[in-house]
C-alpha cells in the first residue's frame, strides 16, 4: 500500500473512491467543505439513510465514488476509533475492489492512525488460498491532510509489524515450527544488526533451564530458547520483553479437547510480539536498550513429555511441580524471566497468551495487566490507552499468593480450584521476578485473536501489544 498526502480540495483529487468521515452531529448540519463537496458530486445526506453511528457506511455512486462512513458521537471519538474507523472503510471499500483511495482526515488530530487502521482493515488471513478467493487490496492510499515523511515512515513501520505478528500468528503450526521461528529472527537480526544467541534444548538444560526443557520434552520438533539484544548505551537501564512462543499447545498430558484447539497455533503471538518489537526499535533507530527472550517450543504428548505431578528445577533454583501440563506458558516463560533479569533487565514486560481464562473475564476488548509496581503499571495502561490499545489491571494480592503450594515442591504450576485463574498464572511469574525490578504481564489470550469479524479487523490474529510497547519506551 503506497502511501501519500495532498492538499489539493477534495473535488481535486484524484482516486477511486474518496472517504469522508461523518459524526453523527454533522448528519443533519453537514460542516461547509463537505457540503459543497457533495453538491458537486450531486448528493444531498437523506439522514433516514445514513445517520453518521459507528462505522455506518454509504457508498455514493459518483465519480470518484464517495464512501461515507460514521465516527459515532464527536465526544465518544478517540485515537483508537480514529484507527479502527479507516480499517471499516478500507474494508468496505475493498469488497467493492477499489484499488486508490483517498482519505479526509478533517477529523483526525492524528492522521498517521488512518495508515495503521487502513493497513490492519486490509489484513486477510487467507494466507494459503490460491486463485480466485484471494482478497482484493488497496494500493494507494491518499491522506488529505498533512503529514509529515517520517510520521508517514513511522505509521508504515509499525503496521508492518502488526501484520507481521498477524501473519505469524496465521501460520499453521507445520508451517511455523520454533526452527523457523529462529530463522525467521535470525533474518531479521542480520538486517537490522541485533546480537543473537539461539539456546538449544540441550544447552538450555545444561545452563539449568529445565522448566523450559521440561515442556519441550513432549515434541519431536527442536525447541530454543531466543535471546535477541539492542543495546545502544551500556550505561543506560536495559528493558526486557519476554513473549511466550508455543507454537502449538496441545495441552501435553493434560490434553485439550479437539474443539477449537487447532487455534492453538496462536500461542506463539506474545513472541512474534516481542520480535517484531525489537525489530521496530531497531528500525526507528531508538536510543533505549532492548533485550528479548522468548521460549520457542511446541506443547506436545509425546513418549517423553512432561506428566502430571512430574518436578523439575527452574533456572532461578526453584522447583515447579507441574500439575497440568496445559499450564505450559508460565513454566516456560519462568526461566525466560529469569534469564532475561540474568542478562541485566530491571523493567519487564511479558506477553503471553497464558490463560483461557482471561477470555472469560474481559473477552477480546482488553488485555489483562498485572505487575509488581504500580507506577510501572500505569505507564503501561497509559501507552495501551495512546495507542488505542485497551488494558485491564487486575489485582496480586498477597492471600492470591498461597495459591500454588505443592506438597512436594516450591510450588504448583497451578492452583487447587479454578478461581482466579488470571491472577494465579502472574503469581506463579511474579515468583520469578527480583523485587527490585518493575515487571508487568500481559494476558493477551483474549486479544491476541478474535472469534468474529469486527467492521475494521478480519477474524483471527489481531497483532495487538506492539503498538503499547513502542509507546512504552519512548516514554519509559
Ligand atoms: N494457551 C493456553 C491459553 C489460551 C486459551 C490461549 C484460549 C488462547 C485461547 C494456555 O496454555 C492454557 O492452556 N491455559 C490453561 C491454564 C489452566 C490449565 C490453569 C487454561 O486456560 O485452561
Ligand atoms: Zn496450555
Ligand atoms: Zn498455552
Amino acid at each position: 500500500m503506497k502511501v501519500t498526502t495532498t492538499s489539493l480540495p477534495l473535488e481535486k483529487i484524484e482516486c477511486e473512491a474518496l472517504v469522508i468521515p461523518l459524526f453523527e452531529e454533522e448528519v443533519k448540519t453537514v460542516p461547509e467543505t463537505v457540503k459543497s463537496f457533495l453538491a458537486k458530486c450531486n448528493f444531498t445526506i437523506n439522514p433516514a439513510e445514513f445517520s453518521g453511528k459507528l462505522y455506518e457506511t454509504f457508498l455514493i455512486s459518483s465519480n470518484p465514488r464517495v464512501l461515507l462512513i460514521g465516527t459515532g458521537k464527536k465526544e465518544d471519538f478517540d485515537n483508537r476509533l480514529a484507527r479502527n474507523v479507516a480499517g471499516a472503510a478500507i474494508r468496505r471499500l475493498e469488497k467493492s475492489k477499489i484499488k486508490s483511495v483517498a482519505f479526509d482526515s478533517r477529523i483526525y488530530s492524528q492522521p498517521e492512525v488512518i495508515i495503521e487502521g487502513a493497513g490492519i482493515g486490509e489484513f486477510d488471513q487467507g494466507i494459503y488460498k490460491t486463485g480466485k478467493d484471494k482478497p482484493s487490496k488497496i494500493e494507494e492510499l491518499i491522506i488529505c491532510g498533512k503529514l509529515s515523511l517520517e510520521e508517514i515512515k513511522k505509521s508504515q513501520a509499525v503496521l508492518e509489524s502488526t501484520n507481521w505478528i498477524r501473519s505469524l500468528v496465521t501460520e499453521p503450526a507445520n508451517h511455523l515450527t520454533p526452527k523457523i521461528m529462529v530463522e525467521n529472527a535470525r533474518r531479521i537480526a542480520r538486517e537490522f544488526k541485533l546480537e543473537i544467541e539461539v539456546i538449544d534444548e540441550k544447552e538450555a538444560k545444561r545452563r539449568g533451564m529445565n522448566a523450559f526443557a521440561g515442556i519441550s520434552q513432549g515434541s519431536h520438533q527442536p525447541s530454543f530458547m531466543l535471546v535477541l539484544k539492542y543495546i545502544v548505551d551500556k550505561k543506560k537501564p536495559i528493558f526486557g520483553v519476554v513473549g511466550k512462543g508455543i507454537t502449538f499447545d496441545s495441552g501435553g498430558i493434560s490434553i485439550k479437547p479437539s474443539e477449537k484447539m487447532h487455534e492453538m497455533k496462536l500461542d506463539m503471538a506474545g513472541a512474534a510480539t516481542a520480535i517484531a518489537f525489537i525489530k521496530l526499535c531497531a528500525q526507528l533507530k531508538l536510543k533505549e536498550n532492548i533485550i528479548v527472550v522468548a521460549p520457542l517450543t511446541e506443547n506436545l504428548p509425546g513418549g517423553g513429555a512432561l506428566k502430571p505431578g512430574d518436578v523439575v528445577r527452574s533456572l532461578a533454583g526453584k522447583t515447579i511441580e507441574v500439575i497440568n501440563t496445559d499450564a505450559e506458558g508460565r513454566v516456560v516463560l519462568c526461566d525466560a524471566l529469569t534469564l532475561v533479569q540474568k542478562l541485566g533487565a530491571t523493567k519487564i514486560v511479558d506477553l503471553a497468551t497464558l490463560t483461557g481464562a482471561v477470555i472469560v473475564a474481559l473477552g477480546s476488548e482488553a488485555t489483562a495487566l498485572l505487575g509488581n509496581k504500580q507506577d510501572f503499571a500505569d505507564l503501561v495502561i497509559k501507552s495501551g490507552a495512546e495507542s488505542g490499545e485497551r488494558m485491564w489491571q487486575l489485582p496480586i494480592y498477597p492471600e492470591h499468593k498461597e495459591m500454588l503450594k505443592s506438597d512436594v515442591a516450591d510450588l504448583a504450576n497451578v492452583a487447587p480450584s479454578r478461581g482466579a485463574g488470571v491472577i494465579a498464572g502472574a503469581v506463579f511469574l511474579q515468583e520469578f521476578i527480583d523485587p527490585k525490578n518493575s515487571w508487568v504481564h500481559l494476558d493477551i489470550a483474549g486479544t491476541a485473536w478474535l472469534d468474529s469479524e469486527k467492521p475494521y479487523m478480519s477474524k483471527g490474529a489481531t497483532g495487538v501489544g506492539v503498538r503499547t510497547l513502542l509507546k512504552l519506551i519512548e516514554q519509559i
